[in-house]
């Protein structure tokens, strides 16, 4: 591990009490970066931060936040600025999911999902983007990423809220990569595909709920095996090596791309 490859990189990574985003942000912190974990959980968000600043690399501030609202991203990217004197990166990894079949989808199922994973990524994406216009262009660029999905590429009858939200994060990050490539800012995402986290643990159960699958497990059992390349599912670890290097100066020639670790899957 090279304990410099993020040093210098102030980020902020939205959802990052858990699940990927946490692994993202102990990640980060263990290459060097600064990082503020945004979540609407404050205390498991500042126990991963206080882990974090334990291990003495990068260091670490935990703020609350809804990233429905306008002003919870605004405060967010404040307090990383606060923080660390300015903002180098975004991370926009919060999102949910709650499966519905096409015709038992209802406006509660729709604007739940919409308003987490696709509103408030083009939310966070714009107030991060206005803090960076108003730092000023550096020589390297400043990085949006976007958390996509196999959802952001294939049609998935049972969880159609959930395609139509991160189709949208695709074209955020290619509308984004555009609209904001004049102020030295790319966009780019990544897109993993089953990752044991506790939204894909709730999905599981919900999956049986509505009857698309008859026990536990099975969803994750026929994914691997009628979908996956690679015949396992996947763990946060599989995912961070991507992100960093999404973060790092490694990627600084790419914008408006959408990166698959789904096993796969996409090609299917
Ligand atoms: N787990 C998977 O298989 C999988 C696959 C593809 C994409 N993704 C995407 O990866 C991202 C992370 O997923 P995960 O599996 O780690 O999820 P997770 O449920 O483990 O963690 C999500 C985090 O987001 C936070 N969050 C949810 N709504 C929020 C809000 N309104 N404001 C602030 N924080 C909020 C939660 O509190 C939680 O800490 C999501 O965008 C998800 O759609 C997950």
């Amino acid at each position: 591990m090279d304990a410099t490859r993020l040093k210098g990189k102030n980020v902020l990574i939205t959802g990052a009490a858990r699940g990927m985003g946490a692994t993202n942000a102990q990640h980060f912190a263990e290459l060097g970066a600064n990082v503020c974990l945004g979540d609407l959980d404050l205390d498991a968000a500042q126990a991963q931060a206080d882990e974090i600043n334990a291990k003495g690399n990068g260091r670490a501030v935990a703020v609350k936040m809804d990233v429905t609202k306008r002003e919870d991203n605004a405060s967010a990217v404040a307090a990383t600025v606060d923080a660390f004197g300015m903002i180098n990166v975004g991370l926009f990894n919060a999102g949910l999911n709650k499966p519905r079949f096409f015709m038992d989808i209802d406006e509660d199922n729709w604007d739940m999902i919409m308003n987490v994973n696709t509103k408030a990524m083009w939310l966070g994406m714009q107030e991060t983007a206005r803090q960076m216009i108003a730092q000023g262009k550096q020589d390297y660029p400043y990085k949006l990423i976007n958390v996509g999905s196999i959802a952001s590429r294939k049609p998935l009858v049972d969880v159609t809220v959930y395609c139509t939200s991160k189709y949208g994060c695709l074209a955020l990050t290619h509308c984004g990569a555009i609209g904001l490539a004049e102020h030295g800012i790319t966009v780019n995402g990544y897109a993993p595909g089953v990752v044991v986290t506790p939204l894909w643990e709730q999905l599981d159960k919900d999956l049986v709920d509505i009857g698309f699958k008859d026990r536990e497990g099975q969803a994750y059992e026929d994914i691997v095996r009628d979908a996956l390349q690679i015949k396992r599912v996947s763990y946060p670890d599989d995912v961070k090596g991507t992100a960093a290097f999404l973060c790092s100066s490694d990627s600084d020639y790419m914008t408006g791309q959408m990166i698959h670790i789904d096993g796969g899957w996409c090609i299917q």
